[in-house]
């Protein structure tokens, strides 16, 4: 592992990230992947340091992940659950923070059904002079970092194994179906993949996709960089290299958006027949978890040829791990 430099002490959106800290989140990932691969698939790397997971929301493998990454580079770990914490006594978030903090806590990796609560957290971390990274594991309807760099990863490895990078996606073709209005993996993606020189394809029915997401990428101006909105599937899907879907964030819903989720199968789920419309190679990503037979049809879930969901679960470790050891002094 080499010394690389990163100067950025929160991970709290992709919105201002440069294709450079892209690059060196991919390089650095592809060296833990191949650590990953060893017999010991542990490095110092973070000995001593505690990361301390808080999520204040439901999950299982970006929780489990971040986890397991920071237990690799030998990290000390604290998992907190909120309905067993202070919280059920009336102790606030900003408090709770800070008991870690006291703690000893290095980094801290947080999730809430609310936008903006680590970006809060990191603030007033910062505010106290603390030097403690803040890693955004998904805020409300915002962000989800992590998911989309290792699915920049996931899809960047299949073109070029040995050296992922961004400009391999400039001019691929992927769309992103399903529930973007409350998802904050879509807002994310979006942010990094049309960063890449991708053409952003996006694919809902109205009430799940409002027009401004058109506005919704990338101000930096690069010249190749394309988003485009789609009220019918097939138009996104035409020649397709990627197609990435999206849960129906039903939890989310708070009104009627959809007639039936079988109306909405009907109309917007991804089967092997619609793939006829993709390139020949297409490859399939979701975040999970799925609705089989919702987004997409179960079969074709489990389908080696062209689903990479379990990859995308295996990259998220590397990933991770890349990104708690340049936030924790990317020092080997
Ligand atoms: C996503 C999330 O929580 O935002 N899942 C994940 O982190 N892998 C997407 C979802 O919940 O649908």
């Amino acid at each position: 592992m080499t010394t690389t430099t990163w100067h950025r002490s929160h991970i709290l959106s992709l919105a201002d990230f440069t294709p450079a800290e892209y690059n060196t989140i991919l390089q650095t990932a592809a060296s833990f992947r191949e650590v990953l691969s060893r017999r010991t698939k542990k490095v110092p790397a973070l000995q001593g340091q505690v990361v301390a997971n808080l999520f204040f929301e439901s999950s299982t493998r970006t929780r489990s992940s971040f986890e397991l990454a920071a237990k690799r580079l030998s990290a000390d770990t604290l998992n907190f659950t909120p309905g067993t914490s202070s919280l059920t006594k009336g102790e606030t978030i900003l408090d709770t923070a800070k008991t870690y903090l006291a703690m000893g806590a290095d980094m801290m990796v947080i999730r809430h059904r609310e936008a903006g609560v680590p970006q809060a957290i990191a603030l007033e971390l910062d505010r106290l002079r603390s030097r403690v990274g803040v890693l955004n594991a998904g805020d409300g309807q915002h962000e989800h970092p992590s998911q989309a760099l290792l699915d920049l990863f996931t899809i960047c490895s299949l073109l070029d194994t040995d050296r992922p990078r961004l400009e391999l996606l400039a001019g691929k073709k992927i769309a992103i179906v399903g529930d973007i209005l409350h998802s904050r993996v879509a807002r994310s993606n979006i942010w990094s993949l049309t960063a890449s020189g991708a053409e952003v394809h996006l694919a809902a029915p109205p009430t799940l996709l409002p027009k401004l997401f058109a506005e919704y990428s990338h101000s930096s101006g690069q010249p190749n960089q394309k988003l485009f909105i789609h009220w019918q599937l097939e138009p996104a899907l035409v020649n397709a290299d990627f197609v990435m879907t999206l849960r129906l964030q039903k939890e989310r819903m708070t009104q009627h958006l959809l007639p039936s989720l079988r109306e909405y199968h009907r109309l917007f789920g991804i089967t092997r027949d619609r793939l006829r419309l993709c390139q020949p190679e297409v490859k399939l990503l979701h975040p999970g978890p799925v609705n089989r037979g919702v987004e997409i049809s179960s079969d074709l879930m489990d389908d080696p040829q062209f689903s990479l969901i379990s990859q995308q679960v295996t990259s998220g470790v590397a990933v991770r791990m890349a990104l708690l050891y340049l936030m924790g002094g990317g020092k080997a």
